[in-house]
């Protein structure tokens, strides 16, 4: 197989009628949950380069905030990340591919003006948890949608560790199961990490409407 079909039977691809579909429920509920968002094979080869990003200690315990309210404090988050670079992380270029093309549906259909992405791999040992918050920073507002691409093969209830959205009065679960993305409002949307009794690994993101660097001036 050349490196051009490999690309291309890794990734899944979608209609403009289904983008239309996730986009209309996201702007209706400020959430959308797409199951299987991810192919098999790109399933695996994201498990893998997360495997040996964590076999290299490369993850590193998670903070807070931004610029200089930047913390780590273990009763607020638990898990432990690897900021991913797609100039650098060329093992991954199938997932870019696939969040780019999301994100040219999002800025086609949803008139919004994203220009950068950042994200992580995220890693929540047993007996963590990530309490309640919104994700945009204080210091920095440029975050306008978040997305989680859950990757536990085996999820089971009892292991909980549920992402919990809190919408007015309702509490929203959501199992962080094999291949599942959500995609949700960075601003004023609460949620949190329920305790997690199975170790949890997600790919977690933002898209930006400002480039990264700028956070940071
Ligand atoms: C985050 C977050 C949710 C999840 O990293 O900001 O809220 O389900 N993650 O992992
Ligand atoms: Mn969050």
């Amino acid at each position: 197989m050349t490196s051009f079909t490999h690309l291309f039977y890794t990734m899944n691809f979608y209609s403009d009628e289904t983008y239309i579909s996730w986009l209309d429920q996201l702007a209706e509920n400020d959430y959308v949950i797409i199951d299987d968002f991810i192919s098999e094979e790109l399933f695996g080869m994201i498990s893998t380069y997360f495997e040996k990003r964590l076999n290299e200690n490369d993850l590193a315990k998670a903070g807070i905030g931004a610029l200089g309210g930047y913390t780590v404090d273990k009763q607020i988050r638990g898990d432990y990340v690897y900021w991913l670079d797609e100039s650098k992380d060329n093992a991954l270029q199938p997932f870019f591919n696939q969040m780019n093309e999301l994100v040219v549906k999002i800025k086609r259909f949803c008139f919004l003006s994203i220009s950068d992405l950042e994200c992580h791999l995220a890693y929540y040992p047993k007996g963590s948890f990530y309490k309640k918050h919104i994700d945009q920073f204080k210091e920095r507002n440029n975050r306008i949608l978040s997305f989680v691409l859950y990757l536990n093969p085996d999820w089971k209830p009892e292991h909980e560790g549920e992402l919990i959205i809190y919408k007015e009065n309702d509490a929203v679960k959501v199992s962080p199961i094999k291949s599942r993305l959500i995609l949700f409002k960075s601003a004023g949307l609460e949620h949190e990490v329920a305790l997690t009794f199975n170790e949890r690994l997600s790919l977690t993101g933002w898209m930006l409407n400002n480039p990264v660097g700028l956070g940071f001036l």
